[in-house]
């Protein structure tokens, strides 16, 4: 029974666990962080954690500073991004301003572990430059988590439907223009967000129902970008609530 609240194994690729309200599915997601980042820094004396944008994360990333403000060491805690849009750092669409004004810029992490995706007029080179950081911070360490959504369009970080950044292979941190608004993102691949001892996938809310079992149900080249998140070796980790898997059945499940 999928939606029982416990972890699932939905294929080879990902588990996915459903809480019966949002309150509790932003409750699990905020506790999952945090324990993600205490074995991470209690193993390697670290936590990378690239954060997701949009709306979704940000009862998370308050109730993260809220309830667990006492539960990790922030020094050790380097803040990334997904994904970003091409607005100032300081605009109400930045997924940085988002994270930060939840509460992270309450957070005692050293500013210098703050790592946004800058986004100069030449989105080409800033997303180089960003990759330049990513190299230069991490060393040869994934990320310890890495954190998305999903657009009711199956998109994932700004990995939109027949966008040219779906193709690459080499590159962690590529330009990308949204197809149907010609606006410019910057973005993880595919492999960037593969590099990462873990993946989540949060979806809550009735408006991501009919895109779940779309998403979870095909190939990994479908014309969902969001399917072909999580590996054998990386399992992706669906964190939903019920009323965004509403139309998932047991017998969907592999
Ligand atoms: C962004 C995000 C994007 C987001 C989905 C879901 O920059 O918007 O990275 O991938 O996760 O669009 O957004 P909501 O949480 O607002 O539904």
């Amino acid at each position: 029974m999928i939606l029982d609240g416990s972890i699932h194994s939905w294929d080879e690729r990902r588990d996915i666990i459903a809480l019966s309200t949002e309150e509790e599915a932003v409750a699990f997601a905020a506790e999952h962080w945090i324990h993600t980042a205490q074995r991470a820094i209690q193993q390697k004396g670290h936590f990378f954690v690239a954060l997701s944008g949009g709306s979704t994360p940000q009862k998370i990333y308050a109730q993260i500073v809220s309830r667990y403000k006492d539960a990790i060491d922030w020094t050790k805690v380097h803040l990334f991004w997904s994904d970003e849009r091409d607005v100032p750092l300081n605009h109400t669409e930045s997924n940085y301003y988002m994270a930060m004004e939840s509460g992270f810029k309450t957070l005692p992490i050293p500013p210098n572990q703050i790592h946004p995706m800058r986004t100069k007029a030449d989105t080409v080179a800033s997303a180089a430059d960003y990759e330049d950081l990513l190299h230069r911070i991490l060393g040869p360490s994934p990320f310890d988590l890495v954190m998305l959504g999903i657009g009711e369009d199956g998109h994932t970080a700004s990995l939109f439907p027949h966008s040219l950044a779906l193709q690459e292979e080499e590159k962690w941190v590529v330009s990308n223009t949204i197809p149907t608004t010609e606006k410019k993102r910057i973005t993880f691949s595919f492999k960037a967000i593969h590099h990462s001892a873990r993946i989540e996938i949060l979806v809550i809310g009735q408006s991501k129902q009919a895109i779940v079992p779309l998403v979870l149900n095909s190939a990994i080249r479908s014309p969902f970008p969001a399917s072909a998140i999580g590996t054998n070796e990386v399992k992706a980790l669906w964190i939903l609530d019920r009323a965004a898997a509403h139309l998932l059945s047991d017998s969907e499940r592999s």
